[in-house]
């Protein structure tokens, strides 16, 4: 039976998975790389670093690590500057009714982010208070898809991982709650992977769910 649920943040709790997209398209336009959304959609869910490095391969240039390092703070500091505008309007349609309902269930909740700033994110949509654990980008050596971030989430629970549920919308994160022995649910651009163990189109179909 399932005893706590784990949230990704950006993109199932709040539309930053779009910020995300403006900085490293700034970024690219800027190098003169070529960014898409297709391409993007490959950065779910993984570190900042590693969202780089996929960039990276639309470039003939060779980047040092330095040069690296400058690009990234570059992205950073344009997203940070977006985060700025970033309010509880911002928690997208659903989440506070289905985070309302699990706490009403008796439900653990936490996060599961590969993001560094996702306690800054929390804290400007007004959920920084509402979760038993909050497992982070600087809580990690490996990003999702490894399962480290999910599995110190239950962990900080105090919860077997066999009894904890994962929201996604990265394909990197259906992994990594697969290898964390959890049940994967996946939604919005996570739904066209088939990994997953649940599809959902919003929140409000999980309350359908656990009615059931
Ligand atoms: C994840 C995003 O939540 O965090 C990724 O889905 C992002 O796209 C990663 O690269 C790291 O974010 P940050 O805020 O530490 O640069
Ligand atoms: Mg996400």
């Amino acid at each position: 039976m399932l005893k706590a649920i784990i949230f990704d943040l950006d993109g199932v709790i709040v539309s930053t998975d779009n910020y995300h997209y403006r900085a490293w398209k700034m970024m690219a336009d800027k190098e003169g790389i070529y960014f898409d959304r297709e391409i993007n959609n490959r950065l779910r869910g993984v570190s900042r670093l590693e969202s780089l490095e996929i960039i990276l391969e639309c470039s003939p240039k060779n980047y040092s690590e330095s040069e690296k390092q400058n690009l990234m703070e570059y992205k950073n500091q344009v997203y940070l500057n977006l985060l700025d505008e970033l309010s509880e309007k911002d928690i997208l349609p659903g989440i506070l009714d289905l985070l309302n309902f699990l706490k009403e269930k008796k439900y653990l909740m936490a996060i599961g982010s590969s993001s560094k700033n996702a306690k800054k994110i929390l804290k400007q949509i007004g959920l920084l208070n509402s979760f038993d654990a909050i497992v982070d980008g600087n809580d990690i050596d490996r990003s999702k898809p490894a399962p480290d971030v999910f599995l110190i989430a239950a962990n900080k629970m105090n919860i077997e991982p066999s009894k904890c549920a994962v929201i996604e919308d990265a394909f990197a994160g259906i992994k990594a709650a697969k290898a964390a022995g959890m049940l994967a649910i996946a939604i919005h651009n996570a739904v066209k992977y088939q990994d997953a163990d649940l599809f959902i189109e919003e929140p409000n179909d999980l309350i359908q769910y656990f009615n059931k």
